[in-house]
Formats: structure tokens, sequence, C-alpha cells
């Protein structure tokens, strides 16, 4: 129960015959002046359902406050507790695995054995689009798979599939030092999840490192343990008991009090196993997790350990199943919606159970809490659920006048535009009348339509899928996840005007799904990167066979009654599109699966190589195209490239599938550095970066015309023509909307990708700007570049491009006229492309059907004078864990960017801040794909002008921080300075 120990807040609220307790920070208006609505951070809640019994409701009030004045939450009482237990586990990672061979395991609980790495193997230097064709397995023989596989059945259709643990001997590892409580972990490492143990390591640099450029040369590969002692008292005996772990990567085995419980090998996948049969209420229980992340395993930083939250969820022995509601929203019109429920009891009784299963809908808010009473309530159910079998019982209802769920769209007020939401609390009670259990299930009420010639329709209207790709890691953070960088980044991408996103290629983190319902993005939930054709040596193919179903069933319950996904995906332009008939099987199995799960959603996995003729494609729900709607390598630029050519292809897949709506999956793949310009410009719109053009080989950086792109891809410009063309096309997921770590095309020797629209610390490429102004087409606004600060250029053609909603824009350079350019059809952006720099000043005005619309200028900048420091969030909640993201800039004496300056910035909190111990720089970045300074070090070279603090909460400060009535609101001064700059502050917030 550690984070109930310190509750920051606690909210009680009497429901008919029960009291609730949610533990929130209940948003911080009162200290964080700049909490901006949208994005009020909430601390993940836990939630205690209370029966009512014989007590009056007061009473038991009573208990609980009295309870929690000692700062201890007495649970004997509650039918349902889900309890984080991120705080205090210990950590040890074996030493020296930089030289460990694939084979040799530091101990031998290793999950299976492997294939072994060739010298070839370990080139990550394939282009994203090389066919998937590797189908090493691992051996049969060795490690403790059998005890692990078990873990899979509760996901596995076919009993007769299901996998059964040997029995007899002891299970693996019931002598390992490590799984027993009395080992002594003092000298490990305390650790807070979640936890990625490489991201603040050093990056491996050169060739032939262990990790190279396209894991992103972090230190995620080997062998690690996670140890904690978990409180289970003795008022816990007779309940269930379970583990839910979001995300560990990778191959967890997870032992309690010496036995082996079971595990999950995909490091993307939330797992949940029960720990009841070895619980020991009231006395030492010892948790143990080994994890073991192998190298040339994933085309991008797949991150280290126990990276997302876990849970110790203890309910009674009859309970709501693990995943165990679905609502679905089958009929709905503006006055009304047809609501159906289908609720899942466990039964861990010993005998039958009749139980009475009750729910009803509340409206929730904009921080998703229950508001007011029932909207509506569904009808009671009995069901008589036999001994150890799991009872569903469906309802339906009618809601009259619903809020429906609404994607963001640009023509509302971003900043403050909040969906509609519900949530239905569902109560199991006994013959007596005994509650039981108590479950919040959140949904929203909508209608989506997928329609093959005008494209995606939601509750009727037409809405164009402006979306991005996004890769799981948030950056200098890490794959650890925290909700406060989410929103950050959700936040820059709305700005944007996007409206939807593309979870490429693994589940996120649930709490991201949540944001997305909240927010109002449109998602696309995909599960992998490959199935039994790998692409590389070590990827998922290696236990896909045992593991797909398993996967691919427990995704879809997890995420299924989230509103904002609109489409499964079961997988990313996988090897099996090259395989016809035998591939397309492989297809329909997993399209089934994901239909036996969801029926409501279209179902399908990205191609960028199967053709409309193929039979890959008639497996698909709607057509997911990556790169093949614009074409592929089909353009004058891209004509001598090696590597798949194809036209453009979106009328034919048209005309194969008229029924089939096609979305792009993947556009772009665009390439640059920001506020790097490289010379001469291309004079196409669209071309392949190479060292000699649009590339810089020994900096690794790529010039930020946006016109630069994959050897597969197509500038924005080409794709948004192709789509103009095509108005059937119900729009595109760019590639990609952050940069992530690893992939780092076209320069392996880099860290982390160039194909963001905004770089790996957050801040805005130019291209965010080419976005901006065609999906917020009514958001007046305008952007040059080059920047105008290029000392080597005086006298030379400088092309400047100009991207701006309007439709017309003049250019001045000096107050000189350089003339005025139209956007003529499938156009995209103004370009001057012979005009010859001079220092000084540059403005464009951008024009509307005539009138003045948007403008922008940018001056010359002098010499480095200093720093000026900014932060959106000025205020750190450390209960729900919020960071600041500090943006340092260097500014010439007038205070204005200069936007070649590289000066380097040591960031430090000061130590007169009265609160300097409870808060501590997590990691500083600049967005250079080249920068191999670790993420956790406090100097950072600024990058184009600008760096980047992430400053959070310590270890532990929770507990040192005074909390109650009249808390004081901590300040910190978080300073910045370089020599020769004159230093900054920014004063900057902490609250319990
Ligand atoms: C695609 C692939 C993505 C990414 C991208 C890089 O082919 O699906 O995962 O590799 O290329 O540009």
């Amino acid at each position: 129960m550690d984070e109930a120990k310190w509750p920051p807040r606690l909210l009680f609220k009497i429901e008919g015959l029960q009291i609730m307790m949610q533990i929130t920070d209940n948003s911080g208006k009162r200290y964080a002046p700049k909490l901006r609505q949208s994005t009020m951070p909430t601390l993940k809640k836990t939630r205690l359902f209370f029966p009512a019994g014989t007590l009056a409701a007061g009473v038991l009030m009573l208990v609980v406050l009295l309870s929690s004045v000692t700062g201890i939450v007495h649970a004997q009482r509650a039918v349902r507790e889900r309890i984080l237990i991120d705080q205090g586990w210990r950590f040890m990672r074996y030493a020296n695995q930089d030289s460990l061979g694939q084979d040799s395991e530091p101990d031998t609980l290793y999950y299976d054995s492997r294939p072994g790495l060739t010298a070839s193997d370990r080139n990550d230097h394939k282009v994203a689009d090389t066919r998937a064709d590797i189908t090493g397995q691992a051996s049969r023989s060795g490690g403790i798979k059998a005890w692990i596989l078990p873990t899979a059945n509760k996901f596995i259709k076919d009993t007769s599939s299901w996998h059964y643990a040997p029995v007899g001997s002891p299970s693996p590892g019931a002598h390992f030092p490590f799984v027993q409580a009395g080992f002594d972990d003092d000298h490990w490492q305390t650790v807070d999840l979640p936890h990625d143990w490489a991201i603040d390591q050093d990056f491996y640099k050169g060739e032939n490192v262990p990790v190279g450029g396209g894991m992103g040369r972090l230190p995620i590969q080997g062998v690690a343990w996670y140890r904690k002692k978990l409180a289970i008292g003795s008022a816990d005996k007779g309940k269930q008991i379970f583990l839910d772990i979001d995300g560990a990567m990778s191959y967890a085995c997870v032992w309690l009090n010496g036995h082996l419980v079971g595990g999950w090998p995909y490091g993307y996948s939330s797992f949940r196993l029960n720990l009841t049969p070895f619980v020991r209420p009231g006395g030492v229980n010892q948790l143990a997790i080994r994890l073991d992340n192998p190298t040339n395993s994933s085309r991008w930083y797949p991150g280290a350990g126990i990276y997302r939250d876990v849970w110790l969820v203890k309910v009674q022995p009859v309970h709501i199943d693990q995943y165990g509601t679905y609502v679905t929203t089958p009929a709905v019109t503006e006055n009304q919606a047809t609501v159906d429920l289908e609720v899942s009891v466990n039964n861990q009784l010993g005998k039958s159970a009749d139980i009475k299963v009750t729910s009803a809908v509340y409206a929730l808010d904009a921080e998703g809490h229950i508001t007011g009473h029932a909207v509506a309530v569904f009808t009671d159910v009995s069901l008589k659920v036999a001994k150890d079998k799991v009872g569903t019982v469906r309802g339906s209802l009618v809601l009259n006048h619903p809020r429906r769920w609404q994607p963001i769209s640009s023509a509302k007020d971003i900043t403050h535009y909040q969906t509609n939401r519900y949530g239905i609390l569902t109560r199991l009670y006994d013959a007596t009348g005994k509650l039981l259990d108590a479950y919040q299930t959140d949904f929203g009420v909508r209608k989506i339509q997928y329609d093959a010639n005008k494209g995606l329709m939601v509750n009727g209207q037409k809405v164009r899928i402006q979306g991005v790709n996004q890769h799981h890691d948030l950056g200098a953070l890490g794959a650890a996840f925290n909700r406060s960088a989410a929103i950050r980044q959700l936040d820059i991408l709305r700005d944007m005007g996007c409206n939807a996103i593309r979870f490429s290629h693994n589940p996120p983190d649930p709490q991201l799904l949540d944001l997305t319902d909240a927010m109002g993005f449109l998602v696309i939930d995909e599960i992998n990167d490959c199935w039994q054709k790998g692409k590389t040596p070590l990827d998922f193919h290696l236990i896909f066979d045992d593991w797909y179903e398993a996967d691919l069933r427990s995704f879809v319950r997890r995420d299924r009654n989230h509103p904002s996904i609109i489409q499964w995906s079961f997988g990313n332009e996988v090897g099996e599109q090259y395989t016809d008939r035998q591939g397309a099987e492989l297809a329909k199995k997993l399209h089934d699966i994901v239909h036996q799960e969801d029926p409501t959603r279209p179902a399908s996995a990205s191609m960028n190589y199967a053709k409309p003729l193929m039979p890959f494609g008639r497996v698909m729900d709607v057509l997911n195209l990556n790169y093949q709607g614009e074409g592929i390598r089909d353009a004058p630029a891209y004509a001598g490239l090696q590597g798949i050519h194809t036209a453009p292809l979106y009328d034919s897949f048209h005309h194969q599938f008229p029924d089939k709506m096609i979305i792009s999956s993947e556009s772009a793949s665009t390439l640059s550095t920001r506020g790097t310009y490289i010379f001469p410009v291309t004079k196409y719109n669209s071309a392949p970066a190479s060292d000699t053009e649009g590339g810089d080989a020994r900096h690794l950086w790529v010039s930020d015309y946006g016109l630069y792109t994959a050897a597969f891809g197509a500038s924005p410009d080409k794709v948004f023509a192709a789509q103009d063309q095509h108005p059937f096309v119900a729009g595109e997921f760019v590639w990609s909307g952050f940069d992530y770590l690893g992939e780092p095309t076209p320069y392996y020797a880099a860290r982390s990708s160039y194909s963001g629209m905004i770089d790996l610390a957050g801040f805005k490429k130019d291209r965010y700007y080419l976005y901006q102004a065609r999906w917020r087409p009514d958001y007046p606004m305008a952007h040059i570049l080059p920047s105008w600060t290029l000392p080597g250029r005086v006298g030379l053609v400088t092309p400047v491009h100009v991207y701006s909603s309007g439709d017309e824009a003049e250019l001045f350079i000096n107050g000189k006229s350089q003339g005025k350019r139209y956007k003529a059809p499938y156009t995209y952006r103004f370009r001057w492309d012979s005009t010859v720099y001079e220092p000084g000043t540059i403005k464009v005005v951008a024009y509307k059907n005539g009138k003045p619309w948007a403008s922008e200028t940018l001056h010359t900048a002098g010499r480095p004078a200093g720093i000026r420091l900014s932060a959106v969030q000025d205020t750190i909640q450390v209960a729900g864990k919020t960071l600041c993201f500090i943006k340092a800039e260097v500014v010439d004496e007038n205070g204005v960017l200069v936007p070649n300056a590289n000066n380097s910035i040591t960031f430090s909190i000061a130590p007169d801040s009265d609160a300097a111990s409870l808060a501590r720089i997590w990691a500083t970045d600049n967005g250079d794909p080249a920068d191999l300074v670790s993420f956790a070090a406090t100097t950072r070279n600024a990058f184009s002008g600008k760096a980047l603090c992430i400053v959070g909460a310590a270890a532990d400060s929770g507990k040192h921080m005074k909390t109650g009535p009249n808390t004081p609101v901590h300040t910190l001064f978080i300073k910045a300075g370089a020599p020769g700059l004159s230093s900054a502050r920014l004063k900057i917030f902490l609250v319990p």
C-alpha cells in the first residue's frame, strides 16, 4: 500500500449504500497557476469500494478517515483494491553484459535458448522496407518456457491447446537466492517504477558495439532482476490477489515466495498473474521478477526494465474478471444511443455462486471522474456461476440525449476541447445481498462508419484523418511511461492540428488511451511489427507461434472499451505479405481472432508491399497502405535507387476493393534535423536524402527544408497532392509525429530518428508548420524557413520557403519585396528559390481570399549573449509524477534567438530554493540525433539555439513534503549558465 501511506488528497464519496474513496491529486488548481484545463494531470486513482453492511455509511467513513489520519488505509472491508506498487523496488542488472554472447545467460533461469548471431545479423542499418524473412527458431529445449506458457491459457480459446506446467519436481528457481525472502538485496539499487534501466546510461559510440544505432545505442541488453516485498495482511486471507504488470521489457518471469508464478515474453503486452496460490497473508511476501532483454530484437529502441506501472489487485473470490466488462454502442443517433454491456464474473469460491449484477451509467467530467446521478440504469441480472468458472451476463439500455464522444476538430477551440465520456459502475452481490465487487468501466458513445468513398464518418460527419505515427519512447525519459510527458506530446500534436495517432507498432501504455479518449484523438491500436518472419534476428518472430493468440486476445480485451480506438492493427509490413496464400491465411487467422474479441471495429495490417491483386489485402477490413498510395521510389529523384518501386496505388486499390476504406497508415518518412539547412536545395518537391543532397554525413544531420526523405518515402507535399487527387482516401498517419530513439535513418552512427515533425526534445522542426498549415486551415499562421542567421551565406542564393494556411504570400528581405506567390493546385508551400541571403530582416505577409491573414518576421541574430528559460507548465505535482519541461534558448543582446548557437549550458537547481532537495534534474536533451552525451548529464550543448531540461520530484520527496490544508507551495529556481553568457533563472513550483 505504498502510495496509500501518503495520500495527497482523499476524496470520499457516498454512493448509495457505499463509500467510494478516491485518492487523487485533485487537479492542483490552487497551486498551479499555469496548469491548463485540458491537460490537468490526475494521479492514477486507487479506488476502494466498500460494502454497505450492517454499519451505517457514516461509521465506515469514520473508520476510513481515522485510518487515513494515521497514514494507513485499512482495507479489510474493501471489496476491490487496485494498489499502485511502483515505489521502492530493488534492482540489479548483471555486470559485464556487454560481452555476453547471445546464448550464454548469467543464470540458468532463461525463458528459452535463442539462435546464435552471426556477424551479419548484427547489421542494424537495414532500409525499413527491406523484406522481412528471418525465420530462426528458438530451440525447443532448455529454459523455463514450459512453466511460463500456462500464463497464456486465459487467452487461448481452444482449451485443448492449453499449456500445463511440468509436475513433480519443484518449479524452476525454487532454490535460487534472488527469489528467496531471506536474500539480502540491500546492496541492490533502489528504484521506483516506471523504470528504464538503459535511458540514463552512456551511449555506445562507433561501430561493432553491443547495441547500435538501430536500437538507440543504449545498454538495453541483458538480464536484470527486480525485487519487492508485498503488503499482504492477514485480513487479505481468502481474497484473490493478482499482480498486474502494464509492461515489462522483456521476457518477464515472476516468482512469489520462491514459486515461479508465470510470466510474459512480449514486452509491450500488459499481463496479470494470479498470486493467490502462493501468498502468505500476514507473512512476508517476496516478489522477484527476472527480465531478459535481447540485443538485435527490435528495429528501434525498446527500452529496458519494468517501464510501466505495476498493480496489486485484491478482490473477493467472486469478482469481475480481468478485462471483464465490454461496452459497445451499436446504435447511436443524436437523440438516443443503445448501450450494450457484457460482464464476466469469475468464481473462485470453491462452490457455485448465485450472483446479482447491477450496472448504472454516469457522465464523466473532464478529468474522468463520475459526476452526478446515474443517467441510465441496466436491469439487474442474476446468474449462477459454477465453481472455478467464468459466467457472462449481457444487458442493454437506451440512453436518451447522449453526449456523444467527438474527436478533436480544428474547427473548435482546440486548447480547451474535451470529449464526452461515460462510466458504468457495475456491482456484484451474493444471494444475501452482500456486495462482492464494484468496478468502473469508462466508455464513449459514438458511431463510426468506414466509408470507401467518403472516408471516416464519426457521428455521421466526415472527419479527415490527420494523424501521426508515434513510437512508445518519451525521448530523454526513455520507455518509462510518464503521464505528463505524454500529455506534453499530445498537446504539441494537437496544436499542429493532428487528430489521430497510430501507436506504431505495439500496444501503448494503457494511460495513453485514457488520454486519447479524453482529448479526442482517433487511434489505431497496433499489436506488432512481425509475425513468423522476423525483421531482426531475435524479435517477436521467435515467440510468435506460442504467444500470438494470447498477445492478440489480451490486447483487444484490454483496450476495447476505449472510444478513441477506431481500428485494430494486427501487424505492420509483415514478411507474410510476400508469401501469397500462405501469408494471407495467417493474416485471416489473426484477423478472425481480433473479430472474435471485438466485432465492432475493423481489423487490418499495414501493407507496404502487398498489391491489389494479391490475396493479402482481401483479408483486411480497411486498407492500411504504407507509402503505396503516393507511390514508392516512383518520382524522378528516386529513379536510380534499389528496393521496392511502386507506382501510386490509391486508384488500383480502390478499384479492386470498392467497398473498403483506404487509409495511408504511414506516409512521408521525410527526414530532417531541426534548424539545419544544407545547400544547394533540391529542385524537386521530394528527393531521397543522401550525403550529397540534403544530408551532412559529417555532423549526421539532414536539411530541415522538408523535401528530403527515406529512400521509400515522399515529402509532405507529394503526399498531400496524392491525397487531394484521391478524395476517397480517409487521410494519413505521417511517419512520424515525434522523433524517437533508434532507427536513425540515414545515419546509423546517431542515436535517434530524423522522421519526426518534432524533434526528440519536443522542439518543432520547420515541417511541423507545413502540417499545421494544412491541418488547421482556419488558424492564421505563416512560417518562414530557413532561419535568417546564416553567416556563411551572405550574397549566396538561399531559397526561402513559407508554410501558411493562407493562399497567397509576399516576401520581403530588408523591406524589399521578393514578389508574391500563390498556392497553385496541389502545391502546399510558397517557394522563393532564387532569393539571395543578406543579414537583417525577413518578413512574410500571407493573405487569404485577398485579405491579410498572417505574417512572420525573422531578424538576423547577433552574438550569443544570454539564456532565456521558459516552461509551458511551471508546476511539479509530486503525487502525479508530473514533470517540468524547461526550454533554454540562447539569445542575443536583444533577446533574439540565436538559431545556430551551440553553447554548452549547465542546468542546476539553485541551492537557495526552499525545496531544492525535493526535486532533481531528470534529464536533458537538445533534439540533435547525433548528440551522444548521456541524457543524465546536466550540461548540454544547445542545438540550433535550444536545449531542454526536465525537472521532476526527487525520489521519496512526497514523503518529506508537508501535506494538509495549509500546505505551502514550494518554490524552486532552475538555473542555466554557459561560459560567456549571462545566466538565467526560472521559478517553478512543487506541490504534493
Ligand atoms: C516503415 C516502417 C516503420 C519505420 C519507417 C521508417 O517502413 O513501417 O516502422 O521503420 O518505415 O521510415
